[in-house]
């Protein structure tokens, strides 16, 4: 049985090697390394438990720092680990610090690599994810577009003839999910404290982690802004990169309840329409997507999700990602301000389900196809 070595490090990499790696594990031996980019149960341990992921083979424990120290950290420890493995063929998804680090660790062993989620392009070297993606893209011998207009990106950088269409993990993951999700009434939410928090029976998704939205205050506090303006409460899981700015911005624009003069302790927490919660399961976010009545999101996953879904979405950031989801108003950017999300917020979208640019829900066996016949 031939050898592919998977790396993984960040939470969407954990859902899409969730589906992937099943299917993969009828034809291959599959040694799962985990860098350890992520780290913290809510953000690692929780996907593998819920989505029956097995336990990593390596964790190398690498997160933190600058994007170098990170990467750098990274590339020194796999090369260890793929020149114990040896095997026939790497295996990376998406666009993280994790996914770039394998992929260099692997081409300088002369070791293929195959890329999923290949030839996505936003058009801006200032986006880490978008050199990850180049980086990627151009050492990989075998690189497996989630869209059309992927491949066309990959076919107009000249490097077509590697290249195949495969569908979208991500997709195969929310159909088979939302299936098990469908029946549950209720899903325990927990605030950023550990705290109990009650889901409203109506409510907006938000996630935003973006380093350009989050890295200062200004654009956290227009978004959470314009959060507060909606007319039913937002469920806003934060990630850990911005906790401590959300949090302290809140308290910031903390206001006194007009009875609690005489009792100072009775300090209001700002943003009151929207609900920071801990990052949830997997489970419980395609609930969440599935219920909410809008999304907002600077997340490539979740922008995808909603369109799975037929929620209406704002995605705040400046460039398109998945531009098939960009149609009808369906996905709207808007910039990390409190007029311009609410105003993409007004919007109407159509969706129309026969237009299906993400696959048909079986990527991974097209995933697995390409490597057997790569390795053939
Ligand atoms: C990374 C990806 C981004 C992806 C996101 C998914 C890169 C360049 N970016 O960004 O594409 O959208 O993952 O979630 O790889 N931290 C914790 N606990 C954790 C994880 C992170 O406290 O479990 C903190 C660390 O202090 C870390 C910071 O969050 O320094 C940022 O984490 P990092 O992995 O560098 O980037 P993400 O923002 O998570
Ligand atoms: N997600 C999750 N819990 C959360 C927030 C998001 O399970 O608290 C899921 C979400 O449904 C999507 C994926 O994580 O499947 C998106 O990952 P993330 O936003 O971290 O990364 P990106 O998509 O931006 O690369």
């Amino acid at each position: 049985m031939k050898k592919i070595c998977t790396v993984i490090g960040a939470r969407p990499q954990f859902i899409k090697l969730s589906v992937v790696s099943r299917v993969l594990r009828r034809e291959f031996q599959e040694v799962l390394i985990h860098t350890g980019q992520h780290y913290d149960y809510n953000m690692s341990g929780v996907f593998f438990q819920e989505l029956g992921i097995p336990e990593p083979d390596y964790n190398l424990g690498i997160s933190g720092g600058s994007h170098g120290q990170m990467t750098g950290r990274m590339l020194a420890e796999l090369e260890n680990v793929l020149q114990r493995e040896a095997p026939d063929m790497l295996l990376v998804f998406g666009d993280t610090n994790s996914t770039m680090a394998a992929a260099l660790a692997a081409v300088k062993l002369h070791i293929p690599v195959c890329h999923v989620e290949a030839g996505n392009r936003m058009g801006s070297l200032e986006n880490p994810e978008e050199v990850n993606r180049i980086v990627t893209d151009h050492v990989s011998s075998l690189c497996l577009a989630c869209t059309n207009t992927a491949l066309e990106f990959l076919e107009r950088e000249g490097i077509g003839e590697r290249s195949r269409l495969t569908g979208d993990p991500m997709y195969d993951a929310f159909l088979y999910y939302s299936e098990r999700v469908e029946d549950q009434e209720y899903m325990e939410l927990e605030d950023i404290d550990g705290g109990p928090v009650r889901l409203p029976n109506e409510f907006y998704y938000m996630t935003c982690h973006r380093q350009e939205n989050t890295d200062t205050d200004e654009k956290l506090d227009q978004i959470l802004q314009a959060m507060d303006a909606l007319d039913a409460p937002v469920v806003y899981p934060v990630h850990p990169r911005n906790c401590g700015r959300a949090d302290r911005l809140r308290l910031e624009k903390g206001y006194r309840h007009p009875l609690s003069v005489d009792r100072p302790s009775q300090l209001e927490k700002g943003y009151r329409n929207t609900l920071l919660v801990a990052p949830v399961g997997y489970r419980c976010s395609v609930f969440l997507v599935n219920r909410a009545k809008k999304i907002i999101t600077d997340s490539g996953g979740l922008q995808r999700e909603a369109f799975f879904a037929g929620r209406p979405c704002v995605t705040v950031f400046d460039r398109a990602i998945w531009p098939e989801t960009m149609v009808n108003h369906c996905n709207q950017l808007a910039r990390p301000n409190k007029e311009d999300i609410l105003s993409k917020l007004e919007a109407v979208p159509f969706f129309d389900f026969k237009y299906r640019p993400f696959g048909d829900g079986h990527s991974a066996e097209k995933i697995t196809e390409a490597i057997t016949n790569f390795l053939a």
